[in-house]
């Protein structure tokens, strides 16, 4: 078994560290094949190369697990929405049409996330057993963000949505078939982005971000799959998402104090935190924040990761001695 999937299922403390973003925009590597293939979704649904991008953070730093390279937004792609990565703008969706989203078959969803599954079985073939290959979803809320407003990202258009929470159940329902797809394909830990969790009020973070990562969670442990929530931006109220979600990983990000976390949010393995820009500093500010993180959860089980992806003028020098610090941290 990985040592991600033994952190997350037995609860038990070993070392193991990943980074969100690994795959992409700040290695050479990755920006090489990009610059050959200018449309990002057919880079995506390319299953020969989204799998040796996956595993070229793997080659260059032995991260004990990996992300498959894919996107987010491959999923409103596949519900029939045109996805357009802009230059230095980012992602651009074509209006989104309530009566064909609705419309949307599951074999035709499957069919088109075809290429996806494809690259997890190359990828799970390549990578050693000992590591994890890890699938990941958007949280709906997340999605909708780019789906229905993008452009002003105005929280109260996406709220005040007619048939919201119609939308909401189907996106739910597909999220979950794509994450069952990709571990019968091969990925054995699932991550849920909830990267805009952060913008919701309050009063609507129960029914947008909460419940519908419940439904994601609860999906998965009947499934029997290891799952990892990352609400990102929500505060003190993860430990409210924790009581209530309990998925089996929680990713807290750079606004979560590392001691509040360890006190309060229980029964779940904690992963990441350190704020991405950390690696933009000499070495050791660089390792002083990572220590931060390790001496709170020392006798805890830890996943090492970021409190949000690398940032793309990350120098992957910086990320290698990163890994070297940690492998070699002794409380
Ligand atoms: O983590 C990995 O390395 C695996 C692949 C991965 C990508 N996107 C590839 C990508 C993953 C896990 C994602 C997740 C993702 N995508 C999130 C959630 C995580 C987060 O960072 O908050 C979100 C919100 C998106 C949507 C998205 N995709 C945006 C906003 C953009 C443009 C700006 C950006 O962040 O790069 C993308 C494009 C994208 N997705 C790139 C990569 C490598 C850059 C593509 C390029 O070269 O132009």
């Amino acid at each position: 078994m990985s040592n991600l999937k033994k952190i997350l299922l037995e609860k038990v403390s070993c070392k193991s560290v990943w980074f969100m973003r690994q795959a992409g925009r700040y290695l050479p590597e990755f920006r090489k094949i990009r610059s050959n293939n200018t449309n990002f979704v057919e880079l995506c649904l390319n299953s020969e190369l989204s799998s040796l991008i996956t595993l070229q953070p793997i080659d260059r730093f032995d991260l004990d697990s990996a992300i498959i390279f894919s996107d987010i937004l491959i999923v409103p792609y596949a519900l029939g929405q045109k996805v357009n990565f802009i230059k230095n703008y980012g992602p651009e969706l074509s209006p989104f049409d309530l009566e064909a989203f609705l419309d949307v078959k599951e074999r035709n969803f499957v069919k088109s996330l075809d290429p996806v599954y494809k690259a997890i079985e190359i990828t799970r073939r390549k990578l050693s057993k000992k590591k994890s290959l890890i699938c990941f979803i958007g949280a709906p809320w997340t999605l909708l963000i780019y789906m229905l407003d993008h452009k002003r990202k105005d929280v109260n258009t996406i709220l005040n949505y007619p048939d919201i929470h119609i939308i909401i159940k189907k996106l739910i329902k597909f999220l979950n078939i794509h994450i069952e797809n990709q571990i019968s394909a091969g990925a054995d830990v699932v991550q849920v982005f909830d990267s805009w969790a952060g913008l919701l009020p309050e009063k609507e973070l129960e029914s947008f971000c909460i419940k519908p990562n419940l439904n994601i969670v609860e999906f998965c442990k009947q499934k029997k799959i290891p799952n990892i929530c990352f609400p990102k931006g929500i505060g003190k109220n993860y430990e409210k998402f924790n009581n209530i979600v309990k998925p089996d990983g929680l990713s807290i990000d750079y606004e979560i104090d590392p001691e509040w976390a360890k006190s309060k949010l229980l029964d779940t393995v904690i992963q990441g935190g350190m704020k991405p820009s950390s690696l933009l500093k000499e070495d050791n500010e660089m390792f002083e924040t990572a220590a931060k993180y390790l001496k709170a959860f020392n006798k805890n089980p830890y996943i090492f990761n970021l409190g949000h992806g690398l940032l793309p003028e990350t120098d992957p020098d910086k990320v290698k001695k990163l890994i070297k610090f940690y492998r070699n941290f002794n409380g």
